[in-house]
């Protein structure tokens, strides 16, 4: 092509640019359009390859027009990239002063535990990989269940030590779990093995140590050769489990109507660590876990032989080792609803709640009066 055509080529591609800028908007496809003709290969670089072409006296201005026009698309380039970053910075600034700290958060789990279903959970996690069952039983028990099924008659003095809130319908609120025991004995016969937690009720003055609304894990083990080693290796196990520590434990002989022998396993305290605090009465113990060996006449009334098997029960205070584990020096905090005494999932060791165990007492929920 003659010096004419290339300076009309030339100023054809630069037109072309022109009209490619002004509707070009992003800045990443500016920058592969440069290539496209400022190029080796592109529309305008090209060009250099065929200085060659024209006689030599006219090469040198041949070159000049080409690096010329090539310096304009450049700049073009370049100022219009310059724009576009500067209206992108723009619109970013906007954006972000628009950015409302009002609105609601990104929604993620969240929410808390009452301390005593945290243990509860605990608890029933740690019994069911030890093959338990976890039953539940009601709140508003037959009089027979609670009492005369576990070897307490009615004129039995033992009656007293559970003072109950009677119903005008003739039925209790339970004062133990262990009216479950029963029921469970009923339910699923021998071998058995089942924990029970729930909420339990007396006719209590309230003080820091009482409550008339509490909670319990009943637990119960009948085989064969069932026997004491077995209850307090379990009762070790639990505990150490629920304290994330070793923990002491003292037995003592402890009476009570369905279990015979019956002991009171203690605890050191958690509080003072054994030292003596309000918390233990300055013995350095907690009573956490009254227990026995079934007594043979629950065992039969529950339709199992006492000669075939035997099986030992424990009624946890549930209340009494969620205040030792969160340090709670009043248990009237815990039916408080006062939401500072709830438990991040967090402090239960991982940010995940634990499940609901299917079947289990839906008395231990996160209401103010549990
Ligand atoms: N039910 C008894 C109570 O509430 C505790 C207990 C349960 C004792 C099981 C022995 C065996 O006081």
């Amino acid at each position: 092509m003659d010096i004419s055509e290339l300076n009309q080529t030339i100023g054809e591609i630069e037109a072309d640019v022109a009209a490619k800028l002004a509707v070009t908007t992003a800045i990443d496809a500016l920058r592969g359009y440069e290539t496209a003709i400022v190029g080796k290969k592109g529309s305008l670089g090209s060009l250099i390859a065929s200085i060659k072409d024209y006689p030599p006296d006219q090469r040198g201005g041949v070159g000049q027009a080409i690096n010329e026009a090539k310096q304009r698309v450049q700049a073009k380039v370049a100022e219009r990239l310059g724009q576009l970053q500067a209206e992108h910075a723009a619109k970013e600034a906007s954006q972000a002063s628009t950015f409302d700290p009002t609105l609601p958060a990104t929604p993620r789990p969240m929410g808390s535990v009452h301390p005593v279903t945290a243990v509860q959970w605990e608890i029933e996690r740690a019994f069911e990989r030890l093959g338990f069952t976890v039953e539940a039983g009601p709140e508003m028990e037959e009089e027979y269940n609670n009492f005369e099924a576990l070897n307490i008659p009615p004129t039995h003095p033992a009656r007293d030590m559970q003072d109950t809130f009677w119903l005008k319908n003739g039925m209790v609120l339970r004062t133990h779990t262990s009216p479950v025991q029963h029921r469970s004995m009923l339910k699923f016969g021998a071998p058995l093995r089942v924990i029970v937690p729930g909420r339990c009720f007396r006719y209590e003055t309230i003080d820091a140590s009482h409550e008339n609304t509490f909670h319990q894990v009943e637990g119960l083990m009948i085989d064969r050769d069932i026997s004491i080693p077995n209850l307090i290796a379990m009762a070790r196990t639990l505990l150490a489990e629920v304290m994330q520590r070793e923990v002491e434990l003292r037995v003592r002989p402890g009476y009570f109507p369905f279990v015979e022998p019956g002991i009171e396993i203690d605890m050191n305290c958690q509080i003072c660590g054994g030292s003596g605090c309000a918390t233990c009465k300055r013995s350095g113990w907690i009573e956490i876990l009254p227990a026995g060996m079934v007594h043979p006449n629950v065992l039969r009334a529950g339709g199992i032989d006492p000669e075939e098997y035997t099986g030992f029960a424990f009624g946890l205070g549930l209340t009494r080792l969620a205040m030792m584990k969160f340090g709670f020096r009043d248990i009237r905090v815990l039916n408080a609803g006062d939401l500072r005494a709830l438990v991040s999932p967090r402090r239960l060791g991982g940010p995940t709640i634990p499940r609901r165990q299917e079947g289990a007492t839906s008395t231990a929920s996160c209401d103010s009066t549990s």
